[in-house]
């Protein structure tokens, strides 16, 4: 069965919210589905999932949340190739902080793809300011995500 590997990075619990609430929507599409919420390298390298998903807020003034920093510095340090991998990213955020907008989730995937990891369509950007609960957003994005790029697998 392909597997699905979805990499949360949150404070708050709002990025984990929108990989749970996401994750039967995969499943219907044929995926075994796995949630990281302490993610390691190893968890992406060491058994390549067929599709992989980041749900990553930001804090500070555009940094990683703590959960995630281990998995971004030993991306930075380690510099895998990720030639193999397909991936989503969904970016939480808020428009308040400026600049630094979805910094986190911004910088990830400019990460993945000096890698050589290929996004499959667009990062969704959700903006707190906006959108009150994340899944509001996500929940769509993912059912659009999964049908136009043809990610079905069942
Ligand atoms: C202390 C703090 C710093 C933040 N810094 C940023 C930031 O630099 N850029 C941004 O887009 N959002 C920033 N945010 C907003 C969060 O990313 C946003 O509220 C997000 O939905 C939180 O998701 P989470 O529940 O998964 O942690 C910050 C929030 C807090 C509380």
């Amino acid at each position: 069965m392909a597997t699905l590997k979805i990499f949360v990075g949150t404070m708050y619990g709002g990025a984990l919210d929108v990989a749970e609430q996401v994750k039967p929507l995969f499943e219907e599409a044929g995926y075994h589905v796995d949630i990281f919420e302490q993610p390691t390298l190893d968890d992406l390298v060491a058994e390549p999932p067929a599709l992989a998903l980041f749900c990553v807020s930001t804090t500070g003034s555009g940094d990683y949340p703590g959960n995630l920093v281990p998995f971004t510095r030993a991306l930075i340090d380690q510099s895998p190739s990720l030639g193999e991998l397909r991936y989503g990213l969904v970016a939480l955020g808020d428009s308040s902080y400026g600049d630094t907008f979805c910094g986190a989730g911004r910088a990830l995937d400019a990460l993945l793809a000096d890698l050589g990891a290929q996004r499959v369509g667009e990062r969704l950007e959700v903006d707190a300011m906006e959108t009150f609960m994340a899944d509001d957003a996500a929940l769509p994005w993912a059912e659009a995500w999964i049908a136009e790029h043809g990610l079905q697998v069942a």
